[in-house]
């Protein structure tokens, strides 16, 4: 059931969607202390292996030594130059691409070539900048902010559901990255909302129609919603979903679609044989860029007819979300346009009330003092 039984205030004004300030604001109050997935701990096989990517305006170095995964700014003390520019690698070496210069893992300087022309060295300060890392299942996040929550904090209660569900048995068959020329709410805000399954995934997602009220339940909470659908367990899908689990050696099925949105650009998904995670991040005022992980059930078995099931899993999991990634991603832009020459105050409707608990969260997150 909705929590709420009449249409809701649109919190936000068109200005929160283009202004160079409060996109500002966001980063500073509300990214920097949140914790961003960036990564799979799969992607790091190796020692010197690294990935460079772009935080909420801030170039970072991911890269793996002895067996613990570091971050860092990426760039040197020297002459500001980035460390690297490849987007991935294998390095033994932290080492600087113009000069040289080379760092030990904590960001201490280790050695600078023709060192005597630096005399005095400032070592302290000529150390690199580095971010905190974690990591949940094989997700890898990174804060921004030297100080502030735990990710067990950030994530709440689900951190144990998130710590199970992107590991052994669920492995990972699809990453997905993509820009979008829109402010990065407006993907937020359609991934939260049921209302528009029917219209913009008639077939993808043609099946679930408009789901029922009573079939659904909507939490929302200072920091997160979540909408827990309960599937009928003597419907054909469901039927054939537990017995593709057992088939594959699953853990006991729950029969429920779980969707997440920890505030404020966190979004997970949880069902028997797939898991999600997806990120939305902002890369200007009207820009932003998401990535995500798609995890399917592989289980415990690991004979050849199991084996073949769980890639035929993967496979109808991978072209099925592509489908619906492209099918969001076809009216963000219209939307950002839109929001840009509306008169319009706006409305939200009951089953978009998870729009108005993130409006309201962000509200109170940004209000001045
Ligand atoms: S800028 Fe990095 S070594 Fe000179
Ligand atoms: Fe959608």
């Amino acid at each position: 059931m909705f929590v709420h039984k009449e249409q809701l205030a649109y919190l936000l004004d068109p200005a929160d969607y283009l202004s160079p300030e409060v996109a500002r604001a966001e980063v500073e109050r509300l990214f920097r202390a949140a914790w961003h997935p960036v990564a799979l701990t799969t992607d790091f096989r190796a020692d010197g292996d690294y990935r460079t990517f772009d935080l909420c305006g801030h170039p970072v170095l991911l890269r793996r030594h002895e067996g613990q995964l570091h971050a860092y700014l990426n760039v040197c003390s020297h002459r500001h130059c980035q460390l690297t520019d490849q987007p991935q690698g294998h390095d033994p070496r932290l080492v600087c691409q113009y000069h040289g210069w080379e760092y030990a893992a904590g960001g201490q300087v280790a050695k600078v070539p023709d060192g005597g022309c630096f005399k005095p060295f400032d070592r302290e300060n000529a150390r690199l900048q580095c971010f905190t890392v974690d990591t949940c299942g094989e997700l890898v996040f990174v804060r921004i902010a030297p100080e502030g929550p735990g990710l067990a904090d950030h994530l709440g209660e689900f951190h144990a559901r998130v710590d199970a569900a992107f590991a052994p048995p669920y492995r990972c068959n699809w990453t997905y990255a993509r820009e979008f020329a829109c402010n990065w709410k407006i993907p937020v805000e359609n991934t939260v909302e049921t209302y528009h399954l029917p219209f913009i995934h008639p077939t993808t997602l043609g099946g679930f129609g408009m789901i029922p009220e009573e079939a659904q339940a909507h939490w929302l909470e200072d920091r997160s919603t979540t909408l827990v659908y309960s599937l009928d367990p003597a419907s054909e899908p469901v039927k054939k979903q537990r017995q593709v689990s057992r088939q594959l050696g699953g853990p006991p099925c729950h029969d429920q679609y779980i969707h997440h949105h920890v505030f404020p650009n966190l979004v997970f998904t949880f069902s028997d044989l797939f898991t999600y995670a997806q990120v939305y991040l902002p890369t200007g005022p009207t820009t932003s860029r998401t990535l995500a992980w798609m995890f399917s059930l592989e289980g415990e078995k690991r004979g050849p007819i199991a084996r073949i099931i769980a890639h035929m899993v993967a496979r109808h999991g991978v072209k099925a979300n592509s489908a619906i990634q492209r099918e969001d991603a076809s009216v963000f832009e219209a939307q950002q346009r839109g929001i840009a020459a509306s008169p319009f105050k706006g409305c939200i409707g009951t089953r978009e009330e998870r729009i108005w608990a993130f409006h309201g969260y962000l509200k109170r997150a940004l209000a001045p003092g």
